[in-house]
């Protein structure tokens, strides 16, 4: 199964496209912007392709024809303005989306945040963030694809525990960056994620057993 990672030079994407690679059932694509980056993940032997969230859905399509699967992970981050959570966490993924349908691509990951979906439960300071996490996943949920909106708490980048909790509504908490990036591996091809979104933070399960869990 050959999956599109959108950030894959990103903290959970690097992560998750290893995993990726390391698999025997999928081989990762990994999107990035910049040569350095492709040339980077090129001497590790994965495959990329050079693209740009701003760019034209065309583009976007284009990237990721021939996948079986795309993994939105990308954000524009803590250290840009709202302008750019516009344009990439809120346009950038629904470009996306517009893509996969465009490219005959059907199975469709996002990783969003926890809580997205509940307009009481959005963090003051960061109200605009989640307006375009929450506004994203619903143009994916309208979307003609097989989505899954993985949605976790803060992310941390100590070593991952194996271990999550995932369910349809979580108290905010927190989990390792490597633990999201094991359970999108796992919900790539579980069937119980199919068509909905989960909140995930740390827990007691492995991520395949939370999954069956939904
Ligand atoms: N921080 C949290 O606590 C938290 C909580 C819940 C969910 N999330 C979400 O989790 C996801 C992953 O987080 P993370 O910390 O792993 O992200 P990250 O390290 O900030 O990586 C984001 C990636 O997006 C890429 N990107 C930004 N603009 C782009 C563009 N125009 N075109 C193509 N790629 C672009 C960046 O590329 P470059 O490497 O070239 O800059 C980077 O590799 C994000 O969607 C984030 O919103 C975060």
């Amino acid at each position: 199964m050959k999956v599109l990672v959108i950030g894959a030079n990103g903290q959970i994407g690097k992560q998750f496209t290893s995993m990726l690679q390391e698999s025997e059932q999928f081989e990762p694509r990994a999107m990035v912007r910049k040569e350095e980056q492709q040339k980077a993940l090129e001497g590790g032997g994965v495959e990329t392709v050079l693209a740009d969230l701003e760019g034209s859905v065309d583009d976007l399509a284009e990237a990721m024809r021939g996948c079986d699967a795309v993994v939105f992970t990308a954000g524009s981050g803590g250290s840009t303005g709202p302008e750019k959570t516009l344009l990439i966490d809120l346009d950038g993924a629904v470009k996306s989306v517009e893509a996969a349908e465009k490219a005959g691509v059907d199975r469709f990951l996002m990783v969003s945040a926890v809580q997205a979906h509940n307009r009481e439960n959005w963090s003051e300071k960061i109200r605009h963030y989640f307006a375009a996490k929450h506004y994203a996943d619903r143009m994916l949920m309208n979307s003609s694809l097989n989505y899954t909106i993985v949605r976790p708490g803060g992310l941390l980048n100590e070593e991952g525990t194996g271990k999550v909790q995932a369910a349809e509504n979580l108290e905010r908490a927190s989990i390792p960056r490597e633990d999201v990036a094991r359970t999108l591996v796992a919900a790539l091809t579980e069937e119980k994620t199919y068509r909905r979104g989960f909140d995930l933070i740390s827990g007691n399960d492995t991520p395949e057993d939370a999954l069956k869990k939904l």
